[in-house]
């Protein structure tokens, strides 16, 4: 019998709709060669839900992103709405929307793709073979604790972390880490913060259940330094909400893009997949956009949360296939682009790659 899935669509705001639409178009095509169906269902969030709405993420989003399968998610965000009261802004939005949903695990890779080992500012045999995991926590630390305020002299935030919070996300990492090199990284500020030797602890007391991984902790700071330096070194590093922040997107200029990078954040009730980069409100609808990041999360998505890892495989050859080939999009073709391609025609490329 044909495999049906209903997924959640969020395209969101400025490039969030060219990218998703070509994600859609992947879809399809490798579901009509491996007769799966898939039904989606789109939602408002962010700038475009606070302008229909007048709520950056409306309780119908919720709801129907937890009735799905999974959600595949643009991007929110930009300069129109910064004014706006702290709720209304699309950023707080995305900010419920992970606790509603309860994401606590964000998946964000770096891998180096050969093709485009040129792109980045970083020597090549500095990043050759890059293929990192950073386990992000996603609805704790700093971004959620209380107290949190601001008056016209002071402004506060609480970085908080419980054992339990720790324990679920260090699990995950693990986890992940024993299907790939075996090497965990845990990153935190340990000499300066109370809630960071409490990670430590909890990391190493939970490492415990997982004697074929190899664990190692690092500062922050010089994981910063480290991950320019000599990014081999890391498998999966595991860290906290701002902390892995910071470092997912260092991590991801290794790889010569932002445009390039999927991410999952996960939890126990559903999935989002989304590209790492934002809604680039400076290019959107010019056509310029690198759809990449979107469909290789789409490829996540069929992998982590649809069981269909021949699909997922399907699709990463075909992003290879079309890279090697030569297209590029702008951002990613100051150096060897044989054809400069619109997000459409990239799009397109990759569907035409599928087999
Ligand atoms: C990210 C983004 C978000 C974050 C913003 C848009 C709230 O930077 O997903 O990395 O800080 O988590
Ligand atoms: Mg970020």
């Amino acid at each position: 019998m044909k495999q049906k899935f209903n997924i959640s669509i969020i395209k969101g705001d400025g490039i969030g709709v060219e990218i998703i639409n070509e994600a859609i178009k992947v879809l399809q095509k490798v579901g009509s060669i491996y007769d799966v169906e898939f039904d989606f269902s789109q939602y408002l969030m962010g700038g475009v839900a606070y302008d229909t709405t007048g709520d950056p993420l409306p309780q119908e989003t919720i709801d129907g992103v937890l009735q799905s399968d999974a959600c595949l998610f643009g991007a929110i965000g930009g300069q129109k709405w910064d004014d706006l009261p702290r709720e209304l802004r699309p950023e707080s939005g995305l900010l419920r929307f992970r606790k509603a949903l309860e994401v606590f695990a964000n998946l964000r890779p770096a891998v180096v793709y050969d093709e485009l080992i040129d792109a980045s500012s970083l020597k090549p045999q500095v990043i050759k073979g890059v293929d990192i995991m950073v386990v992000r926590e996603l609805i704790g630390g700093i971004y959620f604790g209380e107290p949190k305020g601001k008056t016209a002299t002071k402004g506060w935030n609480t970085m908080v972390y419980t054992k339990t919070e720790i324990e679920r996300i260090s699990h995950v990492a693990f986890k992940l880490a024993q299907k790939r090199d075996k090497k965990l990284c845990s990153v935190d500020k340990a000499n300066v913060l109370d809630v960071s030797q409490l990670w430590r602890d909890t990391v190493t007391e939970v490492s415990k259940q997982y004697s074929d991984v190899e664990l190692s902790h690092m500062y922050v700071d010089n994981c910063a330094m480290q991950l320019v330096a000599n990014p081999r070194q890391f498998d999966v590093i595991l860290t906290g909400n701002i902390f892995g922040d910071i470092l997912s997107d260092e991590a991801s200029m290794l790889c010569g893009s932002i445009g390039l990078l999927p991410s999952a954040s996960t939890g126990e009730k559903t999935a989002v997949y989304e590209p790492i980069h934002g809604s680039a409100p400076d290019i959107a609808g010019l056509g310029v956009a690198n759809p990449i990041a979107t469909i290789a999360s789409a490829s996540m998505m069929l992998r982590y949360s649809l069981g269909l890892p021949k699909l997922a495989d399907s699709i990463d050859e075909a992003i290879k296939q079309t890279l090697k080939d030569g297209n590029r999009t702008k951002d990613i073709g100051a150096f060897d682009a044989k054809y400069i391609l619109t997000t459409t025609q990239m799009g397109d490329t990759i569907v035409s790659n599928i087999r």
